[in-house]
């Protein structure tokens, strides 16, 4: 059933990635930010007041305050089920940041509590909201490639020890994992989201170049169900970073997405019947080779997940692609433990 409502959101987590979820909101017809939630007071205080919005010390008493239709969460990744979890169960919707959590039970309670409670749960994957992938997933939904050969993400970023060293969380297998399960995952699930399910996973994790419990380097082999072959490499290790690229090529065309636009687009036109595609334009700055972390993706995946909401409809990112990228994730390191290849 279609409302005209306006969504309310509460946040919960005011690090890094939460005053970005609030500055997405602000822009988004329909929803509005209500209130905001951290354990350390000074910080939900301080966006609270940036935003005009209620300010709270823990997710009960954002979820006893009123007009709360959509519960935001950007805590610790090991957190994200069980406080989703706790969401659902108090009857309101879920947006959680990727990854959906550290382990496979958290995040099959939290997609289990939200179908029980028939909420729309969303995991956050903004790149798909990217130029560059959604023409991709266009014209490989349209046969466009001709035949699907091999795909290769790359994730060559870097972060400082300092990085991982200021908070308590960060690089641990439990609350964040390494390179492939914090900064990878958004490449594993456009791999997921462009090319289907991967039937098994062969890898080789290391800690390279920090002091940290997880890898910060991994490459790992991927045999898709569809029978495509891909290749992963994601480090944090590599000073000052290069922005991320997803390659894609067919027996039609060969195509490169840099940063979430065209860098490449080799089209066998005779394939295609049509004028050849003109490339896209790269994204010019990649500071410290990760992306200027703009909020616009953002404000697109959370606009959809308020249609979701107020028109009735599933999300473009559902709870269970936060599961595959997870089971995806899990099965690599798996198999860089054991030695062997993984099967999913
Ligand atoms: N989509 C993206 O591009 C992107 C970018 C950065 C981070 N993230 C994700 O966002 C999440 C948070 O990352 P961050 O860098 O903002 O972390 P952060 O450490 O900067 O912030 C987390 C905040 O959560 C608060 N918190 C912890 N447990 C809480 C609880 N139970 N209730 C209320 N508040 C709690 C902490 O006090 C802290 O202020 C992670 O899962 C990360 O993977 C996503």
């Amino acid at each position: 059933m279609s409302t005209t409502r306006t969504v309310g959101i509460g946040l919960v987590g005011c690090g890094t990635i939460g005053p970005l979820h609030a500055r997405a909101v602000a822009g988004i017809e329909g929803a509005r930010l209500v209130a905001v939630a951290d354990l350390r007071r000074e910080r939900s205080e301080k966006l609270a007041a940036e935003h005009g919005v209620t300010a709270c010390s823990s997710m009960d008493e954002l979820l006893g305050t009123p007009g709360v239709d959509l519960v935001s969460i950007c805590t610790p990744s090991g957190t994200h089920g069980e406080l989703g979890a706790q969401a659902a169960r108090a009857g309101r919707h879920v947006v959680v940041e990727k990854p959906v959590d550290t382990t496979m039970q958290a995040a099959r309670d939290l997609v289990e509590a939200c179908h029980k409670a028939g909420v729309v749960l969303s995991v956050i994957s903004q790149h798909r909201f990217d130029p560059g992938t959604q023409r991709l997933k266009a014209t490989l939904d349209a046969g466009g490639l001709g035949r699907v050969l091999l795909a290769e993400g790359r994730v060559w970023w870097y972060r400082s020890q300092g990085y991982y060293d200021a908070g308590s969380w960060r690089g641990t297998y439990a609350q964040d994992g390494g390179a492939l399960m914090n900064q990878g995952i958004h490449t594993v699930d456009l791999l997921l989201h462009l090319l289907g399910p991967v039937r098994s996973v062969f890898a080789r994790a290391t800690t390279a170049a920090h002091r940290m419990e997880a890898e910060d380097l991994l490459v790992a082999n991927l045999a898709f169900a569809s029978g495509v072959l891909g290749v992963l490499s994601v480090t944090t290790a590599s000073f000052p970073g290069v922005p991320e690229t997803v390659a894609v090529t067919g027996t039609s065309a060969n195509v490169v997405l840099e940063a979430g636009s065209v860098r490449t687009w080799d089209q066998d036109e005779a394939a295609l019947g049509k004028a050849p595609e003109t490339a896209g334009t790269t994204l010019a700055s990649a500071a410290l080779g990760s992306r200027h972390l703009g909020e616009t993706a953002h404000r697109l995946q959370l606009a959809d997940v308020v249609s979701a909401i107020r028109n009735d409809h599933a999300p473009a990112v559902r709870g269970e692609d936060g599961l595959a990228a997870l089971g995806l994730v899990l099965a690599a390191y798996e198999s860089a433990r054991t030695g062997t290849d993984t099967a999913l």
